[in-house]
């Protein structure tokens, strides 16, 4: 569908509008210790240097065998990178270090009750672990190179251990965030077709012990429902030999691994040397339709580009302390907790709760009592944290060089905040842009060598050459402040590899629209379309706009309307269900659900709750509705479809735009009637929006 006339005015016309931001310059100190400080690098990435330029990153990692060739693009757009090689994901990580100091921490996992003693785990000890586990997945549970094995874990320790004893065996990982459902997570081991799941009895968030294990019976239950049996489920104890769920353990089925592990005590496993294009893992990703995409990532490829962005981007040395606050259930966390930090031997921190639990001090109080010195967090979080507690950075002695934001789009006010009061001026800042798919950072500052401004990621990272589409293919002036669609012209080798088991879907998601020839073998023919709008300024700094699809970005978490949807209207008496986005101080995004009955429902707060209990039950708490409105009649266009931007426009008090071509304009005014006087009478009337947020409520749920 092309951009009318209007929307192109529009569109420019915002990016007219927003303020020029300054630039901060890195702090003087930084720039002398940084990982990368001389120009040159720009170079030597330069496109003229692709894609031999990313034999730097691979060179960071020890190979079996050396790879023959850097990129095959035989069979567009299944890129393979460093092709011949062998290598092993946990040896990167974890034995290669144990030369030079196996007394290290690798972890310092930190309990989110304060009186519990952060635990560390060294090199040596990583090593011990894994190795056990990866001997108890090939002998108890029986699990093989290539099989998949689904996680549902919380953020313990022996998550990245879990992760590495699979990267051992060469086993395919799919971690499940552990906020998720069940049902959830049933879904996802029945796509992924994993006999085993891992899970752990309960973990605290916060202030609370919360019973976990009785997730895995509903995953369980609905994998089943789905075809896929799971023969063990392997239940790590939050307190070894105590039971914090109330689930019972279902015999020859449910095994507590701190019972089985003895068999394993000192048991070593040799790491299979896997070529380079094998998979290390599965992470799904909401998208536009209700099933969530497997992104599947490679081995090679993906180890080297998350330790080389680690290296540069995030500046890591391997005496650094390095604290990322997001879950490893996100891929976030899979890069940069994981995997980028570990290759690079340093030492990673990971807690376990609530970064404001039991007060706005907590998270400072660790960066100060643990020493971190590198910082990264989602504006989501930073938000909180200035909302709980504007002054509490002050109070503690903590001093970072660096520190990092991603996962959404962050407001230039808040930006400052993070920049003067966490950072106390003294730390450089990158804002992140990247995906699930992506495996890591596409668009950034790279710290010591590119200047700060808030509210932009920066320039497409080294080796990554981005480009603005409109809607027709036409490439948007670069510089021009004008928005579009952000694509990748080129492959780069932290790309995934394909959605599992679809990858017709991932063809069409990603590449089909700005292909420009389906039978060439040439990646300049195969762009890459991120499904995010982007503006780029005169400085070449990127302004990313978000999703082009319908996902609601709650605190950093996708959420697609169409899963939402599919929830809700499993309600008793739902007949028909659209999600919308709402500006949340805090979170970024809520999510508002409207909702029509069947016949014979009448509307009532039991059928509210209803909406909200399966959202909980099918998806998790995070995507719970902020209000549920029940409506005799969905505004709709001629077609049938359901005009998601009209109801968007009066949940947000903004314009709901054209209404010429409903079907039924008439019931636009009594939905604004009754969802906004009750707004008004419990005070959510929210304040004037920003031209950024009208731009997308204006817009939402248009894409096809
Ligand atoms: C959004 C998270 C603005 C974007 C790593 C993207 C951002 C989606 C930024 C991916 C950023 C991520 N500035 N928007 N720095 N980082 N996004 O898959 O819309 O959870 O497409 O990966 O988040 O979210 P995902």
């Amino acid at each position: 569908m092309a951009l009318d006339e209007a929307s192109e005015v529009s569109e420019a016309q915002i990016a007219v509008h927003w303020r020029e931001e300054e630039l901060y310059y890195p702090p003087a100190k930084f720039i002398g210790q940084a990982n990368a400080s001389d120009p040159a690098i720009f170079q030597r990435f330069s496109e003229e240097h692709f894609p031999e330029c990313f034999k730097e990153y691979a060179d960071l990692l020890t190979w079996d065998r050396y790879w023959h060739t850097t990129l095959d693009t035989s069979n567009p757009p299944f890129w393979k990178w460093f092709v011949g090689g062998r290598l092993n994901a946990s040896y990167n990580c974890v034995d290669r270090h144990l030369a030079r100091d196996p007394n290290k921490a690798a972890l310092l996992w930190v309990p989110e009750p304060e009186q519990e003693p952060t635990v560390a785990v060294t090199y040596q000890e990583l090593y011990r672990r894994v190795n056990e586990l990866a001997a108890l997945l090939q002998g108890f549970a029986g699990v093989k190179t290539g099989d998949r094995v689904t996680f549902h874990l919380p953020m313990v320790p022996e998550l990245p251990v879990a992760m590495l004893a699979c990267a051992r065996l060469g086993v395919i990982h799919s971690q499940v965030f552990g906020g998720f459902s069940g049902a959830a997570c049933g879904g996802r081991i029945a796509d992924s077709q994993s006999t085993i799941l891992v899970t752990m009895d309960g973990y605290y968030r916060n202030g609370e012990l919360v019973d976990h294990k009785v997730k895995a019976d509903e995953a369980v239950a609905r994998a089943a429902e789905e075809g896929m049996t799971v023969d063990k489920v392997l239940v790590f104890r939050r307190h070894p030999g105590e039971y914090a769920s109330k689930s019972p353990m279902v015999a020859g089925r449910d095994f507590f691994v701190d019972e089985v592990i003895g068999d394993y005590r000192d048991a070593l496993v040799e790491p299979v040397s896997m070529p380079a294009e094998a998979p290390l893992f599965i992470m799904y990703s909401s998208g536009t339709t209700g099933r969530p995409k497997g992104c599947q990532h490679s081995t090679g490829g993906y180890l080297a580009y998350v330790t080389g962005t680690s290296k540069y981007y995030q500046d890591i040395h391997p005496e650094d302390t390095y604290w990322c606050a997001a879950d490893i259930g996100w891929i976030t966390g899979h890069s940069y907790i994981v995997y980028g930090p570990l290759s690079l031997g340093t030492t990673t921190v990971l807690y376990e709760g609530v970064p404001t639990y039991p007060d706005a001090g907590r998270a400072w109080r660790i960066a100060e009592r643990l020493g971190v010195n590198i910082f990264h967090t989602a504006p989501t979080t930073i938000r909180m944290l200035r909302k709980l507690g504007p002054d509490e950075p002050k109070k503690y002695n903590y001093h970072f060089k660096h520190m990092t934001t991603v996962g959404e789009p962050i407001e230039p006010e808040v930006w400052r905040w993070y920049y003067e009061v966490v950072g106390k001026g003294e730390a450089a800042i990158v804002d992140t842009w990247w995906q699930t798919e992506n495996g890591g950072f596409l668009g950034s500052t790279l710290p010591a060598l590119q200047p700060m401004k808030p509210g932009s990621c920066g320039p497409g990272v080294l080796g990554i050459y981005p480009v603005i589409y409109d809607e027709d293919g036409n490439e948007v002036a670069a510089g021009s402040g004008k928005a579009g669609n952000i694509c990748i012209r080129n492959p780069w080798p932290g790309i995934f590899q394909t959605i599992w088991g679809d990858p017709e879907r991932f063809i069409d998601t990603y590449y089909r629209k700005y292909c420009k020839d389906p039978d060439s073998k040439d990646w300049h023919d195969w762009p890459y379309f991120a499904n995010d709008g982007a503006m780029q300024a005169a400085d070449g700094y990127f302004r990313i706009l978000g999703r082009v699809d319908d996902v609601i970005n709650v605190a950093g978490h996708r959420l697609g309307t169409k899963e939402l949807e599919s929830a809700a209207v499993l309600a008793e008496g739902v007949a028909e269900a659209a999600a919308v986005p709402v500006v949340d101080e805090l979170r970024g995004r809520a999510v508002e659900m409207y909702v029509s009955l069947r016949p014979g429902f009448v509307a009532s707060d039991e059928i509210k709750r209803g909406v909200s209990d399966v959202i909980a039950s099918e998806i998790g708490k995070v995507a719970i509705p902020k209000n549920v409105w029940i409506v005799a009649d969905m505004p709709k266009t001629r077609s049938g479809k359901i005009m998601r931007r009209v109801i968007a426009g009066i949940s947000n008090f903004t314009d709901v735009g054209d209404t010429s071509t409903l079907a039924n304009p008439e019931v636009v005014d009594d939905i604004r009637e009754h969802v906004q006087s009750e707004k008004r009478a419990r005070g959510e009337v929210p304040k004037a929006l920003s031209a950024k947020d009208k731009e997308e409520i204006g817009q939402f749920g248009q894409a096809e």
